[in-house]
């Protein structure tokens, strides 16, 4: 039977300080219902600690995996990080992750797609998986959406946090796994949702920090239009492929950018809201997490051969779905 990349794990961290939508209100000019109503998010979390990072969160997260699943740091042979908000430009934040966890034995490296890294990341790793190079790799989603975001702007503010979710990866040959995906991009879209500096167009200066060019830019407005299409054209794409109904569908997995996208898309489904993995409330869009997140908060209430719909949508643009059986 032909191998498949099997999710034979989930883990994740999500850091203890709560930002309520209260606390934003302090800071600016907005309130609970406006966020509530515009986009689902009732609180975040934040990593507070000035030592900690991306790198921390994505190796908590993973040490869940090895914890719940018995294995040593030894048996990883990749690690594959998804990440906006990298510890440095370089080197890698896998690389970190795999000497804070003592992974010695793995390669290791970064993908970043925006909102749509771990979706990215998920489908390179499934590959390394079905040609048999590789049979244990960990994807990881980190992102600390605090070190980029404006606490003075209402735009932005109010929609991110920082967390971490990460899978393990393993062959399958029982027809469980990773049976379909479809990525897209449309760099056209760059100037709706770009971090402008620190890059090597912009890099940093006295200039670019007082102009904040450091922290996430959006038209919101812009971004909503052509998300709320994309991800429901992506997820109803994955269910035409795999032949799939509505009541095939066991649960949906969205990226947690906006209540209303997720809806959007359950609705061009056919699926009702109960099917949908939806954790926005609680945890705002934490990037690159958001998907592995919902996996491990989801994990007991999952059972072999579920179908699940991931779909993703972030800056780029970039977006994507995928069609999975889940393995156990
Ligand atoms: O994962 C990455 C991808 N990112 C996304 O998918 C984000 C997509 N966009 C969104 O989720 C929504 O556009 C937002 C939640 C960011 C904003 O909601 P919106 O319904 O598109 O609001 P808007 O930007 O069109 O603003 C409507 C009004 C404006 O006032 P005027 O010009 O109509 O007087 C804004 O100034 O709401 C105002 N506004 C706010 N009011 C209270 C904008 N932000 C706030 C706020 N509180 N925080």
């Amino acid at each position: 039977m032909k191998i498949t990349a099997a999710i034979t794990g989930v883990g994740a961290y999500v850091p203890e300080y709560i930002l309520t939508n209260h606390e934003i209100e302090q800071n600016v000019d907005t309130s609970n219902e406006w966020i509530m109503s515009r986009c689902g998010v009732a609180e975040r979390r934040i990593l507070k600690d000035v030592d900690k990072a991306s790198a921390f969160m994505a190796a908590e997260a993973a040490k869940e995996i090895l914890r719940k699943k018995n294995l040593s740091p030894l048996d990883i042979e990749l690690i594959i990080v998804a990440t906006v908000t990298p510890d440095h430009p370089y080197p890698s934040t896998a690389n970190i992750v795999a000497d804070m966890i003592g992974a010695t034995n793995a390669w290791g490296f970064d993908v970043q797609a925006a909102c749509s890294s771990f979706l990215s990341a998920l489908f390179t790793a499934s590959k390394f998986i079905e040609s048999g190079v590789y049979k244990k790799i960990l994807v990881i989603g980190s992102d600390k959406m605090s070190s980029i975001v404006d606490y003075t702007c209402r735009k932005t503010s109010i929609l991110f946090g920082d967390a971490a979710g990460a899978v393990l990866l393993e062959p399958s040959e029982d027809g469980t796994g990773i049976l379909d995906a479809r990525m897209y991009a449309d760099g056209s879209g760059k100037k709706f949702l770009y971090q402008p500096a620190g890059g090597s167009i912009i890099p940093a200066s006295i200039e670019s920090v007082t102009k904040k060019q450091h922290f996430v830019t959006m038209d919101g407005q812009s971004v909503f239009k052509f998300a709320v299409v994309k991800m429901a054209d992506v997820a109803a794409e994955m269910m035409d492929r795999n032949n799939l109904k509505a009541e095939d569908v066991a649960y949906l997995t969205p990226h947690q950018a906006n209540k209303r996208i997720i809806e959007a898309t359950a609705n061009r489904m056919g699926i009702s809201m109960d099917k949908v993995m939806l954790n926005i409330e609680k945890y705002g869009n934490t990037t690159s997490a958001t998907i592995p997140l919902c996996l491990t908060e989801w994990e007991s209430q999952l059972k072999k051969d579920d179908n699940l719909i991931l779909t993703t949508f972030g800056a780029g643009f970039s977006w994507g779905g995928m069609f999975l059986k889940w393995s156990y």
